[in-house]
């Protein structure tokens, strides 16, 4: 049985540190979207703690959920459907958003279907840029094909997503998540969690060319990308210079620009040369770093001079949110895909390798 008409979908996303529900009509409509952070939860140990995400999760997920139905003014009997993020992910984590879909499922007698989370992302940009006349570049929808960026603090992987099909992965990080190495460096700087608006912030009063760093797999073929020497060099200036306690706010702040530049540079000229091997015209960039203003800048600049366009969705869909599961589960409902109960969790599933693909699909196709 597939879904017809305008369904509405309950999504669930739990995969790190947000728990997130979100309710959404005919695949695109957002009747309510609600995310519960853990700033609090992780802030004092520097980075995520997965055993402390999986509890603060289970205390946090029904009222989540009854926030998502109460936005929506509707009531577990409304649903048509329920999407739930099935992996990549923290496995405690993912298993507690998991859990919980099935119950309901169940208990309703609900469809439902597990969701690939950076399924979702990529899903999520073709969706903003329908719905948001107010994102960066709203001039036309954003349709396959077209290269994906997902850089956040667990992902910095290019795909392209073609018009039919699912995503193929183009290039990875082979160490550290972009995300993670401005959580490393802020860290290192004596800055709080997450580091990446600390960093951008004090990068504003240095010099991005003041640091010689070197710049990640620069003169290397292929699109992958790393980010763990780039670390480990600013730990070496932050020696350097005497230690982090023996550097002035403006030492700290040059560090923070160069090392800045050098990630964005990377991001974009990996990017870019995704695009140019694909030869496709447009660029989606999704996940938390996509916040970043300088990347944003670089990339549609650098989008542009090459007669591309660069699309980043505002930034509510652009890290982690129920939305997008919601959305790519809609899409896998509606062709009749189906989970059952004994549906895992998975912590590492390449994107064209779900189990869900094998059923007919990973949630891309409309
Ligand atoms: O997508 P997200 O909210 O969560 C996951 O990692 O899944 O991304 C969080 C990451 C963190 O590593 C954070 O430092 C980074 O995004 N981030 C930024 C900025 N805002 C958040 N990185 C650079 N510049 C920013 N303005
Ligand atoms: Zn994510």
């Amino acid at each position: 049985m597939s879904l017809t008409g305008s369904p509405i979908v309950l999504g669930i996303e739990s995969s790190c540190d947000e728990m997130a529900a979100a309710v959404v009509r005919d695949g695109g409509e957002i009747l309510a979207s609600t995310v519960h952070g853990q700033f609090e939860v992780h802030s004092p140990y520097g980075g995520v703690v997965p055993e402390l995400a999986s509890r603060d999760h289970v205390r946090a997920i029904s009222s989540v959920v009854e926030s998502a139905l109460a936005e929506a003014r509707i009531g577990l009997g409304d649903l048509d459907g329920i999407a739930v993020t099935a992996g990549p992910g923290l496995i405690g984590s993912l298993l507690v958003g998991l859990s919980f879909a099935k119950a309901l499922a169940y208990s309703q007698g609900l469809p439902f279907v597990g969701v690939h989370h950076l399924v979702g992302h990529l899903v999520a940009a073709e969706l903003a840029s329908r719905m948001t006349p107010n994102g960066v570049d709203a001039t036309e929808p954003l349709e396959p094909p077209y290269v994906g960026l997902v850089v956040s603090g667990g992902h910095t992987a290019l795909y392209r997503v073609p018009a039919a099909g699912a995503p193929t992965p183009l290039g990875e990080t082979r160490d550290d998540a972009a995300g993670e190495a401005f959580d490393k460096v802020a860290k290192l700087l004596g800055l709080p969690f997450p580091g990446g608006p600390a960093i951008s912030k004090l990068a504003e009063q240095g010099d991005p060319r003041a640091v010689e760093l070197p710049r990640p797999m620069r003169g290397r073929e292929g699109l992958d990308f790393s980010y763990s020497g780039l670390k480990t060099a600013v730990s070496l200036a932050v020696a350097r210079q005497g230690g982090l306690a023996a550097l002035s706010d403006s030492a700290k702040a040059n560090l923070a620009a160069s090392f800045e530049a050098v990630v964005v540079e990377s991001l974009v000229e990996r990017t870019l040369r995704a695009a140019r091997q694909e030869g496709v015209d447009r660029i989606a960039v999704v996940g938390g770093v996509a916040a970043n203003g300088r990347l944003r800048r670089e990339m549609q600049a650098a989008a542009a001079r090459d007669g591309r366009r660069a699309i980043f969705p505002p930034m509510s869909l652009c890290t982690d949110n129920a939305v997008m599961i919601a959305a790519a589960g809609t899409r896998l409902l509606r062709r009749g895909v189906r989970d059952d109960l004994s549906l895992e969790a998975f912590s590492r599933v390449p994107i064209g390798e779900t189990p869900w693909r094998a059923r007919g699909g990973d949630g891309m196709q409309t």
